[in-house]
């Protein structure tokens, strides 16, 4: 991978910062930029309501995206790609659209994102399910066992993460899934860090159900995907319905249309779903397996640094096979903000805190104030990795 050539693509680098918040967000190549321009110049429209050639564009474009995020991940068809605003909508949709009864579980685990934790919470209270959740070691990794142990037949939804926001651990899902299909549970992945670093294959993975958001992967805020397998699709109810998700609709009455008009109701977000597309299209020339690649030498490099000072506790996985991209970490005596905000003065971007991920920071790694988090992607270097762990020695000399 050329990453030269690959900082030329992001001109907010030229500014001389050091980003490594992209667990957050990450940054957005010209290329996404020029593709979402071209629809705003050129065929600015609405999709599928218009026989007019600007609609039409529009609407070829717009499921191309489909398409495009399809081949990605290894899905059926661009039918099983359902576009939404973020990971967040994603899950909820899931949440709110599978009809439960009373009584059924879901398991999940105390390494998720509140978004992967507090919606199972609310559907518990709000149809009298139970939830289960499945503790890893401290440093992230799980024995498989512990699935077996919670997952039975009274198991409707299996809800993971591929990779932590919190800890860059890497959940062994495969085996997750063939758990959960043994008792004829379903599974969701949360993908929010793991579809942008790594190959993705929904059929190899065995999820019903996978959750992603364009921010993270190159793309433009305000569109996140949910996979459906084609098996659960019939069965999911839209969040929201009215225009778009139709067949027919009578005077008591209306048939829903097909996925994923049925999902996906109103004028959708069309120049970033088109952006999404180029962004995808962006990481497949980059090829996923040299992406996961760079991604965890720089993170390596920046977890190996850390580890050798005096007064930082390093978390997550000790051995570079379990984890990538994000590496978590406190100074002794400091508050995750105060490390964040002395990186800042030195243009090094990090973000600090729970990380949306409270469980995780106050019952696993018992650091309620949170951690600072360094997380990597395909534009940053390995003098990039020096240059944080110097900075962070100079933090600790200051002390
Ligand atoms: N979920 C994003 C993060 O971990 C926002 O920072």
């Amino acid at each position: 991978m050329d990453v030269e050539k690959i900082r030329g693509d992001f001109p907010i680098l030229r500014t001389g910062i050091t980003y490594l918040d992209n667990a957050a967000s990450s940054l957005t190549p010209e290329q996404v930029l020029e593709k979402m321009l071209e629809y705003y110049h050129g065929y600015r429209a609405n999709v599928e309501r218009g026989v007019h050639r600007l609609s039409q564009r529009a609407s070829e474009e717009y499921e191309e995206a489909h398409r495009k995020v399809a081949d990605f991940i290894g899905a059926e068809s661009w039918r099983n790609i359902v576009f939404t605003r973020n990971t967040s909508e994603s899950i909820n949709l899931v949440a709110w659209g599978l009809p439960w009864r009373r009584g059924e579980k879901i398991v999940t685990t105390l390494l998720e994102h509140h978004s992967n934790y507090i919606v199972w919470l609310r559907a518990a209270r709000r149809f009298g399910l139970e939830v289960e959740v499945v503790r890893p070691n401290r440093e992230g990794l799980f024995n498989l066992s512990d699935f077996e142990q919670a997952i039975d037949d009274r198991t409707r939804l299996v809800a993971v993460t591929r990779v932590s926001n919190v800890l860059g651990v890497i959940v062994p899902v495969e085996g997750i899934a063939e758990i959960a299909h043994e008792h004829g549970s379903l599974l969701l992945v949360d993908g929010a860090q793991a579809v942008p670093h790594m190959e993705t294959d929904v059929r190899k993975l065995g999820c019903d159900f996978l959750a992603f958001s364009g921010h993270k992967m190159l793309g433009p805020t305000g569109i996140g995907v949910l996979y459906i397998a084609p098996t659960v699709q019939e069965e999911l109810e839209p969040l929201c319905i009215g225009g778009g998700t139709i067949r027919d609709v009578g005077l008591e009455d209306y048939e829903l249309g097909e996925s994923p008009e049925r999902f996906e109701a109103g004028t959708p977000a069309i120049a970033e779903a088109i952006g999404l597309g180029a962004a995808v299209e962006y990481l497949e020339a980059l090829g996923m397996r040299e992406v996961e690649e760079h991604d965890r030498r720089i993170s390596w490099a920046i977890r190996e640094g850390l580890m050798e000072l005096e007064k930082v506790e390093v978390y997550g996985p000790k051995d570079p096979e379990h984890g990538m991209s994000v590496v978590s970490f406190n100074v002794e005596g400091l508050n995750p903000h105060e490390v964040a905000l002395a990186l800042d003065a030195a243009n090094i971007m990090v973000r600090s805190g729970h990380h949306c991920a409270l469980p995780l920071v106050k019952h696993l790694l018992n650091r309620p104030q949170g951690t600072v988090r360094a997380s990597t992607y395909i534009y940053n270097t390995l003098d990039e990795a020096e240059k944080l762990v110097e900075t962070v020695r100079e933090i600790v000399k200051g002390l």
